[in-house]
């Protein structure tokens, strides 16, 4: 690969993950919440392979995806934007980042004090156009900080304009991003100017300090191996600064959208990393359910025109930081599930399944640009690209043409199997029944041992298809037994089961069709 883009969708989550309910947010779900608005429309998105996605069929799939798809859980503690963009990258925190509902200890208030040489205002959390409203009189009557927080990690500084130069105020956000370390790292130091008379106005000229990350990301990675990391919107605060080679800040959605295109025109190597930050900022936290639809559906007209821009060597993933479901109680982001969209020329379509961890993505990026990178993660780069000679489609076709010699005079139930082995040769298999009934051998175990006792161990895939009489209409997956014989010889996590049906076929993996399968150590 040489270009790959990575756009974050902030807040576009799919659905509360089993621990929700530790973060409070059990029931959560801000894709089933926002896909009930009239504005969502998302016809690009659903081209993809959207509906597919685990847990997502209550948007009505139809035909096969046209991306490798998949569902991610967030390994990580916690759901903030930081963490969940460092896990993306490759960093899995163990601890959420620290939050101060109470406000901030007196040591660290105290410390701010003493190094700024000005008093502290509030220190609680407070939303920020009240915070002037209620506190900037007196700041501007004292000369006093306001230091607020939200129910994110953030240490928020505000300051009128006329009383502390932006300069002034940025020096003392540097001041407590020193001070905010340790177990007070707090995610960011927000410097908030504002300006004018009651009740105020703040300006733009908001910055944000941000906590490094703790270990190497694949930004890191990616930058040092000599390629570009170029960051579009608040990426690069979210990192710090660290591993990225370009940048450009953006005022929203739109103009993130826009420099995006634009970077699919240009000539560079390595990775373009977007956030599209209205979702949350402007739609998820105001509880704008229409909004967020409108927002989605936005985004989807801009894919349209997006995705001919990629090149035989890009590729493009789609994905998600946390979710903030706006018709939820509450505000604040929500533990969910986010989508992971592949797409490109080259990518094999098909349901991915669920990933464990949004450091997949760190993987599979490093793994596809060749630059060495450890993380928690698993590269998906197998499951996205075919290097085998035959393809998926032609193992199904296999599979029908060995469902052809099916001897099943009892049953009439006809089944084939197309077994595939690393070196791109095709073992073919058919249901043979007995009078006697349980000598019958099912289509998958009579290719797999037609391979297996000619020395062959290393399999990456079989297709499999079957009906009454031979005429294929649903699914036919295989039996448990079959499923046990192919846990003893494949791979759960890559071996890929392509189970044909009327209009194509559907692609699982084992450790979908048999997670726990009984293994032996061998001895
Ligand atoms: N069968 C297979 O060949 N594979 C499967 O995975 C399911 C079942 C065959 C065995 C039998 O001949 C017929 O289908 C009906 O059970």
């Amino acid at each position: 690969m040489k270009r790959i883009f990575l756009i974050v969708l902030d807040s576009v989550g799919i659905g509360y993950l089993p621990d929700a309910a530790d973060y409070g947010d059990e029931g959560a779900n801000t894709m089933a919440t926002i896909s009930a608005s009239p504005f969502f429309s998302v016809p690009t998105l659903r081209r993809l392979g959207l509906a597919h996605i685990d847990g997502l069929s209550y948007l009505k799939p139809e035909g096969e995806p046209e991306a490798a798809v998949a569902r991610a859980a967030e390994a990580s503690r916690g759901k903030d934007t930081t963490i969940g963009h460092w896990e993306i990258a490759g960093l899995v925190s163990p601890a959420p980042l620290p939050t101060y509902p109470n406000g901030f200890p007196d040591e660290i208030i105290r410390a701010f004090e003493e190094q700024t040489g000005r008093k502290v205002l509030c220190n609680k959390p407070y939303s920020g156009t009240e915070v002037i409203r209620d506190y900037g009189e007196e700041h501007l009557r004292t000369g006093a900080l306001i230091v607020y927080t939200s129910a994110d990690s953030v240490f928020q500084i505000a300051a009128h304009e006329s009383v502390v130069p932006v300069e002034t105020l940025y020096e003392y956000c540097k001041i407590a991003r020193k001070l905010l370390v340790g177990k007070h790292g707090v995610g960011r130091v927000i410097a908030r100017p504002f300006e004018g008379s009651w009740p105020f106005s703040r300006t733009s000229r908001r910055h944000d300090y941000s906590l490094e990350p703790p270990g190497q990301t694949m930004l890191d990675a990616i930058s040092s191996a000599g390629m570009d990391c170029i960051s579009v919107g608040k990426i690069r605060d979210i990192f710090a600064g660290r591993g990225i080679t370009e940048y450009v800040y953006t005022a929203g959605n739109q103009e993130g959208m826009q420099r995006t295109l634009e970077y699919a025109d240009k000539d560079f190597t390595g990775l373009c990393f977007t956030n599209l930050v209205d979702f949350d900022m402007v739609y998820g936290h105001r509880n704008n359910v229409d909004g967020y639809a409108r927002a989605l559906s936005d985004f989807d007209v801009w894919l349209q025109d997006f995705l001919p821009k990629l090149r035989k060597d890009d590729l493009l993933i789609i994905t998600a930081d946390h979710g903030c479901d706006p018709g939820f109680r509450g505000t604040d982001h929500s533990r969910e599930y986010v989508p992971v969209f592949f797409c490109g020329k080259q990518v094999c379509p098909g349901n991915l399944g669920t990933l464990t961890t949004f450091s997949d993505i760190a993987a599979t990026v490093t793994d596809l640009l060749n630059v060495p990178y450890d993380c928690p993660g698993h590269s998906l780069k197998n499951r996205l690209f075919q290097e085998s000679a035959v393809s998926d489609q032609e193992l199904v076709e296999a599979a029908k043409t060995a469902m052809k010699q099916a001897y099943a005079p009892y049953s009439r139930f006809h089944v084939g199997a197309a077994l595939l082995d690393r070196n791109g040769k095709v073992y073919t298999g058919c249901n043979i029944e007995n009078s006697s009934l349980t000598p019958t051998v099912c289509a998958e175990r009579t290719a797999f041992f037609k391979a297996i006792s000619e020395g062959v161990r290393d399999f990456e895939a079989i297709a499999v298809v079957g009906g009454p009489q031979g005429e294929i209409n649903e699914i036919t997956a295989p039996c448990g037994v079959c499923r046990q014989v192919m846990t003893e010889f494949c791979d759960p996590d890559s071996f890929r089961i392509l189970l044909g049906h009327a209009d194509g076929f559907k692609t699982v993996l084992l450790k979908e069709l048999l997670p726990y399968g009984f293994k032996l150590k061998e001895i």
